[in-house]
């Protein structure tokens, strides 16, 4: 099988404003952290400092031989309030953009990644269908700001996870058990999601505009396929049916599950698991392209790929059998425009905290030192060949 991956191909690395930026005590997430009660185990706190940092991790980013960064904009430093522009906040988000530029990085931009305004949520948050259009209002006022600076747009960031933890489990913020609603939120999302692409577009945003979604690799065992699709119906196909006209998807697999027809199945015994107990199982995203492009039909950027992991080597081995999938995929002639390794830095892992480490840089939490793994060049050295070395 060719080892070279397209020309023009993405090779990136992604970050979240909340778990990297520090301080963003104005969202429901810092709120959340700061619940007696709730999961968290420790608050976010000054994260990584990037807000302050992202021309040092941008500098690293391009040594290391990457051409892409995914980053999100944090709308409760946007619009604080209902309403209330924050010019000097956008002009942060415009000096990052611009920062990319200057160091041939493409700026993939997320106008939502998990974290909600205060004051959103005080209305409803997403469980209120007016937060749709205050969504797409505040993508409008960003997009009008940084557009020209913008290489490709997700609009939202797996809302399929929110809805999912934060309306039926209750580990996410607002903490609700309750699937019916869940459902409610999904179709919120949706709207959501066409209305702030359109306000994107009609604010002379000319990259390409798309959503991300979570998708694993649904195994059936024992005859367990009537339960997994259903449960799989809820979590993915509700968008993936629904999402059209739209320029691209992106995927962000980790994982595979087992269903069987009593339901979830425990990890298989022999497989190791991850930092966050999943298994590992690189082969997932091929899976998940697979089907994500048969289902939409659409372009695939893999916006998220990665393993929370301690052993670096571990991580290596991960990304070069998820990148190997890539590739046979590519060899089917499926359109899969690049990978963006999640993530750059090692970063807030929402109610997890900071124990898993996902990054390829190591960051002191003490001195906000950046330290480089053995991963981060390989990978960028990957991505600076546009090819898969020999192992
Ligand atoms: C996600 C998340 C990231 C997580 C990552 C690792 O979109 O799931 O975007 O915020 O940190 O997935 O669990």
């Amino acid at each position: 099988m060719a080892r070279t991956f397209p020309r023009g191909f993405v090779w990136g690395t992604a970050t979240a404003a909340h778990q990297v930026e520090g301080g963003n005590w104005n969202n429901d997430w810092w709120a959340w952290e700061h619940t007696p009660g709730s999961p968290c185990q420790e608050p976010s706190g000054d994260a990584c400092d990037h807000y302050h940092r992202y021309r040092d991790d941008l500098d690293l980013l391009a040594r290391l031989g990457f051409g892409a960064y995914r980053f999100s904009l944090e709308w409760s430093r946007i619009e604080p309030e209902d309403g209330e522009i924050s010019i000097a906040a956008l002009d942060h988000y415009r000096r990052m953009c611009a920062a990319c530029h200057e160091r041939g990085i493409v700026p993939i931009v997320t106008f939502h990644h998990f974290t909600t305004p205060r004051w959103v949520a005080a209305r409803g948050g997403w469980a209120e269908p007016g937060t749709a259009e205050r969504f797409a209002r505040f993508c409008g006022r960003a997009a009008t700001h940084l557009g020209d600076l913008i290489g490709r747009v997700c609009t939202l960031n797996e809302p399929n996870i929110v809805a999912e933890f934060g309306y039926r489990w209750g580990l996410f913020p607002p903490g609700r058990r309750d699937a019916a609603e869940r459902s409610r939120v999904n179709a919120i999302f949706l709207d959501a999601h066409r209305r702030a692409a359109a306000a994107i577009r009609d604010a002379g945003v000319r990259a390409p505009i798309g959503l991300t979604l979570a998708l694993q690799d649904w195994q059936a065992v024992d005859g367990g396929e009537a339960v997994r699709d259903r449960e799989r119906h809820d979590m993915e196909d509700v968008y993936l049916e629904a999402l059209r006209g739209d320029d691209f998807l992106g995927v962000q697999t980790y994982s595979r599950v087992r269903y069987g027809p009593d339901g979830l199945r425990a990890p298989e015994p022999g497989v190791p698991l991850t930092q966050m107990g999943y298994e590992f199982w690189p082969e997932a995203l091929e899976a998940c392209i697979r089907r994500a492009a048969a289902l939409t039909g659409l372009p695939i950027l893999v916006t998220e790929n990665g393993i929370g992991t301690a052993e670096d080597t571990e991580r290596v081995a991960y990304v070069r059998r998820a990148l190997q999938g890539v590739l046979a995929c590519l060899a089917d002639g499926l359109p899969v425009q690049g990978y963006v390794y999640w993530s750059l830095l090692d970063n807030f892992e929402w109610a997890l905290g900071y124990r898993p480490t996902f990054g390829l840089v190591a960051v002191d939490r003490a001195t906000q030192a950046r330290h480089p793994k053995p991963s981060a060049v390989w990978l960028g050295g990957i991505a600076r060949a546009n090819a898969l070395d020999d192992p």
